[in-house]
């Protein structure tokens, strides 16, 4: 028989099957609402401060109440429990929604809907981290400012990724609206050059929590992450390419718009700096 699961619904913790959002609230009539996904080991949360700080953000940018007083923490763990997943890796997930409120606009007077969700997570295997992910550049321009928040609008990402995936390729290249280098459809960049690495200064894109995790894990081994603006052009002459983000850590990239990409032996030295700030 299968086991149930369950899923935190604003005030309670309820089986997922009997968990019910109204049509009409703005999350599912607009995209209206903010998610974050993190990553548990063992019943430990990681990075959840960073996580909550860009959901706040995020509510605030746009006039979402965020919950007051509410026990964070507590909760998360309680949804890993209700599900079994204090042992193994887990993917949460958080979204908030601006909740039912009519009119246009950004309506303040209202209710938001949360939801916490917490699932088993399967990384991709040891081979296919040695072997990295095809990257493909998806021709259309992101000219949202909305690329700052992980909001619910996520049909460019989603059509994005699909671009790469029928090319052949695991993740999408995300251009700026002037055609500089931005980040991946669901993970951020960083690339190595003249030995340093480097991330895109890009204006839409992800203030990503595994990217900033990186920058302060190599300053500790006295390395550095520096933010630049980069050219399509510039990335392909990269000595090494990698993805992040809280689900997956760090993703070598193998080949960029079928271009071979050197598997850099750096891999390891980024994810340890990853692993020592998820400790720290
Ligand atoms: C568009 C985009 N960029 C970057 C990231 C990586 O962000 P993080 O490291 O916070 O998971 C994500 C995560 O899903 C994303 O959706």
């Amino acid at each position: 028989m299968k086991k149930s699961e369950y899923v935190w619904l604003n005030e309670e913790l309820v089986l997922l099957d009997q968990a019910a959002v109204s049509v009409n609230d703005r999350g599912f009539l607009y995209g209206d609402g903010f998610f974050e996904t993190l990553r548990a080991e063992d019943g430990r949360i990681l990075f959840m401060p960073e996580h909550l700080a860009r959901l706040k953000a995020s509510a605030q940018a746009f006039r979402i109440p965020f919950p007051k007083k509410f026990s964070w923490e507590k909760r998360l763990h309680q949804v890993l429990a209700a599900n079994g997943l204090e042992r193994g890796l887990a993917r949460v997930k958080i979204l908030l929604t601006r909740g039912e409120a009519s009119g246009l606009g950004l309506p303040q007077e209202t209710w938001p809907t949360l939801v916490i969700w917490a699932q088993p997570y399967s990384p991709p295997a040891p081979e296919e981290y040695a072997r990295g992910w095809p990257l493909a550049t998806f021709p259309e321009r992101r000219t949202t400012f909305l690329g700052r928040h992980k909001s619910l609008n996520y049909l460019f990402y989603l059509a994005a990724r699909q671009y790469a995936l029928d090319q052949g390729a695991k993740e999408a290249l995300i251009l700026e609206a002037d055609g500089l280098v931005s980040e991946g459809a669901a993970t951020s960049l960083i690339y190595a050059r003249d030995g340093n690495f480097h991330t895109p200064l890009a204006a839409s894109a992800l203030p990503g929590v595994t990217i900033g995790a990186l920058g302060r894990g190599l300053a500790r081994q006295g390395l550095s992450l520096t933010t630049v603006p980069t050219t399509p052009a510039q990335l392909s002459l990269a000595s090494g390419i990698w993805l992040t983000n809280s689900l997956m850590g760090v993703m070598p990239v193998s080949s960029l718009d079928g271009m071979p990409v050197l598997i850099s032996p750096q891999t390891g030295l980024l994810q340890e700096c990853l692993n020592l700030e998820a400790q720290a």
